[in-house]
């Protein structure tokens, strides 16, 4: 398994993954989320691989770019309420279907960790939403503790 940052022309199969998750936001939350996948979503994937501040980061297995996830500086100036804070989110993550529960999420999470940790960070952050179970049960398999929540109540 090869765990790396993506090259350009990787991200049309990068899209492909993107769709999945879209795919799932949407049955998952469909008053939020839009269907298909528009030429803007596709799109986006070149503003991601072209913005300093964000890294799309590949698994590679047999050949076939199987998950990804991206990477995104934050820097929050202090204000009257916090300090300064600075760190890395997991904008976006997905391991394709046909390669699920074989680890690939896991080796990209140590990867991620890894190059965090090089560049000085000491906390990754991400979000997530709360019918996605499954993501929820991989993000605390690997660690990650819940420290803030939306909430919600429908009229
Ligand atoms: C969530 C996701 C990234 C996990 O990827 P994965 O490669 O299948 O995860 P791993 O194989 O590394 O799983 C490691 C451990 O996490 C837990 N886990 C992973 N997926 C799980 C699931 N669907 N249900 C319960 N536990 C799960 C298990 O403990 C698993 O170990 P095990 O397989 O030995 O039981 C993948 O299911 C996915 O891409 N889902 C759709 C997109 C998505 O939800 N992205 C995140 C939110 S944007």
């Amino acid at each position: 398994m090869d765990v790396r940052f993506a090259k350009e022309t990787e991200l049309e199969r990068v899209n492909e993954l993107r769709k999945q998750v879209n795919d799932l936001h949407v049955a998952g939350r469909p008053d939020i989320f839009k269907p298909g996948f528009s030429e803007e979503l596709a799109n986006h994937v070149y503003t991601i691989f072209s913005d300093p501040d964000q890294k799309i980061v590949i698994c590679e297995r047999d050949g076939v770019l199987c998950g990804f996830a991206v990477l995104h500086h934050i820097h929050k100036p202090e204000n009257p309420f916090m300090y300064e804070r600075d760190f890395l989110d997991i904008d976006e993550f997905c391991v394709d279907e046909a390669y699920r529960r074989t680890g690939v999420a896991t080796e990209l999470i140590a990867f991620i960790r890894s190059h965090a940790k090089t560049q000085g960070y000491d906390r990754i952050e991400l979000n997530m939403w709360e019918f996605n179970s499954g993501a929820l049960a991989f993000y605390e398999a690997v660690g990650f503790t819940t420290y803030r929540r939306y909430m919600e109540m429908r009229i």
